[in-house]
């Protein structure tokens, strides 16, 4: 989504710089171009040096360096940025923006520039909550700018409250969403993630590999993308993508109930839970006791969540997905066509970085059309930006 987009990284001078360079680690792995300026008082927390080797690119620092002018410019600078972003901002920088000025590359830079700017705020608690500096900071979102609101903890200066700044993964998820069309604006997403865990007794259960990860990723690329996200998501370990809403569920009865109480105002629902199939026709209520050698477990069929919402379809757009081991065209096929879907998302579980708890996917896309298509290995970020990049086209054919 970063890959090719040109970031200005304005830092200024607070305890939390360090955190600038991580974000910047982040956005140069997932591709982005970017060009760091610097003020003269974040250069007393970490040395130019560290940004530059990081982002390949030199450090700009200075309005009237001529060096510096002559290779890019503090006009070229603000020019070639499809976002600007201001990591951390002090309580001055911002100050500085919502009066006007413009006395050092940076606050020129932000003046000249006409591309989006994030601001992420870190100061101490009081500074934050001065009402002069509230008030600027007001201003500047009524101008446009967005602001990324510091968070509370425990601060460098032994105060405790808000003004700390969010965790660098955080602004990132901020900066992919600026810079990512909104397509489905408008667009009601219902995914499912995760495995289901079905009881045995109050200590053990039947369940499945899933991690959650191919739906957490696409809940995240959706609302991402603009979609109204409601993840209903079996037991995992993964933290809920900012904006989405979350209804956690264990067994496949709850999901069920959570996923039908929603269906009705729902455009899109795309089922990449691994919903076990099978739950035990008798829980225990009380921690079974090991007696004999062996021990037969008695598992009746759970209801089919996905091919019910098939069958009561009234205008959604169903995906599914099919987690298969073996002959996976013709079983995929076989669960669009029973289950009424619109797309399938076949997988073979068994191919090394496919499937189960791992960070990559390797699919084809099944068409109620027929068509079928194959995705090299990707990220599962990637293989939800494919998968949405069609079901967008579905819905956009549907009218919305
Ligand atoms: O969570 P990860 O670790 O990232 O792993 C991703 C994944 C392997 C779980 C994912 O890519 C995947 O394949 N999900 C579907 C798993 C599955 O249950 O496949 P299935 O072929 O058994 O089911 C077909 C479809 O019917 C699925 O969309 C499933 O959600 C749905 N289903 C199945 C059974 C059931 N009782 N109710 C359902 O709704």
């Amino acid at each position: 989504m970063l890959q090719g987009k040109s970031i200005v990284l304005g830092v200024s001078g607070g305890i939390a710089v360090y955190k600038a360079v991580e974000l910047l680690r982040l956005l140069t792995k997932a591709g982005a171009d970017v060009h760091i300026i610097m003020t003269k008082n974040a250069q007393e927390f970490v040395a130019p040096l560290t940004f530059q080797t990081l982002s390949g690119n030199p450090v700009n620092t200075d309005l009237f360096n001529l060096y510096q002018e002559q290779e890019i410019g503090h006009i070229a600078l603000a020019d070639r940025a499809d976002l600007f972003i201001l990591v951390p901002a002090t309580a001055n920088l911002i100050g500085k923006i919502a009066q006007g000025l413009a006395d050092d590359l940076l606050t020129t830079s932000v003046m000249a520039t006409k591309s989006p700017v994030l601001i992420v705020p870190a100061m101490n608690t009081n500074m934050y909550e001065n009402p002069i500096y509230q008030r600027n900071e007001k201003y500047l979102a009524e101008q446009g700018y967005h602001i990324l609101e510091p968070v509370s903890g425990s601060l460098a200066c032994g105060w405790n409250g808000k003004g700390k700044l969010p965790d660098p993964e955080v602004i990132f998820t901020a900066v992919e969403s600026m810079l990512t069309p909104k397509d489905l604006l408008g667009c009601q997403i219902l995914v499912t993630a995760g495995p289901t865990r079905e009881e045995i007794d109050p200590v053990r259960y039947v369940s499945n590999y899933s991690s959650g990860k191919m739906g957490f990723a696409i809940a995240k690329v959706a609302q991402q993308r603009g979609a109204q996200v409601l993840l209903v998501s079996g037991p995992t370990c993964l933290t809920v993508p900012v904006g989405v809403h979350c209804i956690p569920v264990c067994s496949a009865e709850e999901m069920r109930a959570a996923v039908l109480e929603h269906y009705d105002n729902t455009d899109v629902v795309i089922k990449a839970a691994a919903v076990a199939d099978y739950r035990s026709a008798d829980r225990s209520v009380q921690k079974m006791k090991k007696t004999a050698d062996r021990l037969s477990l008695n598992l009746e069929r759970n209801p089919d969540i996905l091919a019910e919402l098939g069958q009561k379809k009234a205008g959604q757009i169903l995906v599914g997905f099919a987690a298969e081991t073996e002959r996976l065209l013709a079983h995929a096929a076989e669960k669009l066509e029973k289950k009424n879907l619109d797309i399938i998302v076949a997988n073979n579980v068994t191919d090394p970085g496919a499937g189960f708890d791992t960070d990559t996917n390797i699919v084809r896309l099944l068409h109620a059309d027929g068509r079928v298509e194959s995705l090299e290995k990707m990220s599962k970020q990637m293989v939800a930006q494919q998968l949405l990049n069609r079901v967008a086209m579905l819905w956009k054919v549907k009218g919305r």
